[in-house]
């Protein structure tokens, strides 16, 4: 008798935690791939490593990973003024932003169809934690082609930040580019 009741216990425990487990093991797969094709002359010089390489495949996604309370990301280093890399105006507003305002775009799962659009994130790295305001998207399902510049797909867990969030986190000049942050909801 009491080893039954312990049996069923365990099963129990095991239901639960198999349960526990099939959830934590979301991954965001792969919308498809999209070619890189040869852009205009005008647009990525030879020596250009940023654009699409014509005949690579670029992998694309739809979703990111779940959001938390302190989701991991990569943090970019992107521009918001006219004539910058901000080559068109944030999506959200239709407006450009200055390097000196704290603004992000998020890759496509995170930008989640505009629903993030002006809302503010906290970014938490190197012991500071900044808000940002949400203005752009970071393509990730799409691109290689003019309306994206001839740049790739942004992978799925980007933030994009200007330079003022950069300055904000305390991050040295020759660091900027790529961080490891995590973020959340403000
Ligand atoms: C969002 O963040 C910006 C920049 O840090 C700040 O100026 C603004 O007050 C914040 N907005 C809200 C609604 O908290």
């Amino acid at each position: 008798m009491r080893n039954l009741s312990l049996g069923a216990f365990l099963l129990v425990i095991l239901l639960f935690s198999s349960n526990s487990s099939e959830a934590r093991i979301y991954v965001c797969k792969p919308s498809g791939k999209v070619k890189g094709k040869k852009p205009p002359p005008d647009h990525c010089n030879e020596d250009d490593s940023i654009c699409c390489i014509k005949g690579r495949y670029y992998t694309t996604y739809k979703c990111s990973p779940p959001v938390s309370g302190s989701t991991n990301a990569i943090l970019n280093l992107n521009g918001f003024e006219k004539g910058g890399d901000g080559y068109k105006p944030s999506k959200c507003d239709n407006k450009y932003h200055s390097d000196d305002t704290p603004v992000v775009a998020l890759s496509t799962g995170w930008y989640n169809g505009g629903r993030r659009c002006l809302n503010n994130i906290t970014i938490s790295a190197n012991g500071r934690n900044v808000e940002a305001m949400v203005v752009d998207e970071c393509d990730s399902a799409m691109g290689c082609d003019a309306d994206h510049d001839y740049l790739p797909p942004c992978d799925n867990n980007i933030v994009g930040a200007s330079k003022a969030v950069w300055k904000a986190l305390g991050v040295p000049l020759e660091d900027w580019g790529e961080l490891d942050i995590t973020w959340s909801d403000a």
